[in-house]
């Protein structure tokens, strides 16, 4: 495994090895990895011929008072797990050569960036696709591959990859979470013992939610408000918002529709989690 800092050396190596070897696979990440991490690094494994993994913490998707400057970081460990899923480059570049003096363009999807997590983190997503937009041109990955974890993020890019002609496929892959149903996040350190057993109840609510559907339910109104009930009852728990939606185009779903997605976020002691699920058919 080789880790590349230098965006030119990093398209360099990926051009010799689409030429000469094969099909290169991509897993975007900001570091501090998890075993959610490790699936997305896994399934590009599977399916490509080499894998590329990024770790670089983005400052333009993080708000003003988001926690940019604390975000967990811990290199060597990183390393070591890449190297576990037999990554072929850890790409790790420099914020200084990302967003050189006089950077100014920016790619905003207009419509997925609005709502849900838009509505309190209303530059994130202009962010999130600029960085991936910038990432994608530097790797040249045949495939890239998020998690569904971040379910607005994933329709984001997957827009802006077919809007702005990119040649990369990107493919979703499922949430990984603890044992206790947690799903898993860098930012689950930040939490006490008390935190997490709360958080808890946000994949509670999901399940509910599932069961809900399951037993002949369509309302979407109905189900949220058990939901609701369900993250309320936590007090440590301050709920941000909770909505169904469409699981491709994101509109909001007054009946219940194949594939439909309940989507939630929620503070916990001033960490921000979220977490999704797909309702039954
Ligand atoms: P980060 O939060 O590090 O996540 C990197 C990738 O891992 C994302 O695609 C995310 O959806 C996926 N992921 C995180 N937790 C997961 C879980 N429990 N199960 C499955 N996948 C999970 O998302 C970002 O970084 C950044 O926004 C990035 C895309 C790298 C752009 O800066």
């Amino acid at each position: 495994m080789e880790v590349i800092k230098d965006v030119q050396e990093m398209r360099r190596w990926s051009i010799s090895f689409r030429q000469n070897k094969g099909s290169v696979g991509f897993v975007p990440t900001m570091g501090f990895l998890h075993e959610g991490h490790l699936s997305l690094m896994k399934a590009a494994r599977e399916r490509c011929d080499a894998l590329v993994v990024s770790i670089f913490v983005n400052p333009t998707q993080f708000g003003p008072n988001e926690d940019l400057s604390q975000y967990p970081r811990d290199l060597e460990r990183d390393l070591t797990l890449t190297r576990g899923v037999a990554a072929d480059i850890v790409f790790f570049p420099d914020a200084s050569q990302m967003y050189p003096p006089g950077f100014q363009t920016y790619v905003q999807v207009e419509e997925l960036s609005q709502g849900l997590c838009g509505a309190d983190r209303p530059t994130h997503f202009r962010g999130v696709a600029t960085v991936v937009a910038k990432l994608f041109n530097q790797v040249l990955p045949d495939q890239a591959f998020f998690g569904e974890k971040d379910y607005q993020q994933l329709a984001v890019i997957k827009r802006m990859a077919k809007d702005l002609d990119m040649s990369v496929e990107v493919i979703g892959c499922p949430i990984v979470r603890e044992p206790d149903g947690l799903a898993m996040s860098s930012r689950n350190v930040y939490l006490t013992t008390q935190g997490r057993k709360a958080a808890l109840c946000l994949n509670r609510s999901i399940r509910k939610a599932q069961e809900l559907v399951r037993s002949g339910n369509r309302q979407s109104s109905q189900i949220l408000r058990e939901v609701i009930k369900i993250i309320e009852n936590e007090p440590l728990l301050q709920l941000i918002y909770a909505e169904i939606r469409h699981p491709d185009s994101l509109e909001s779903l007054e009946q219940i529709v194949p594939r439909g997605v309940l989507l939630l976020a929620a503070r916990v002691e001033k960490t921000r989690l979220i977490d999704n699920g797909y309702l039954p058919e």
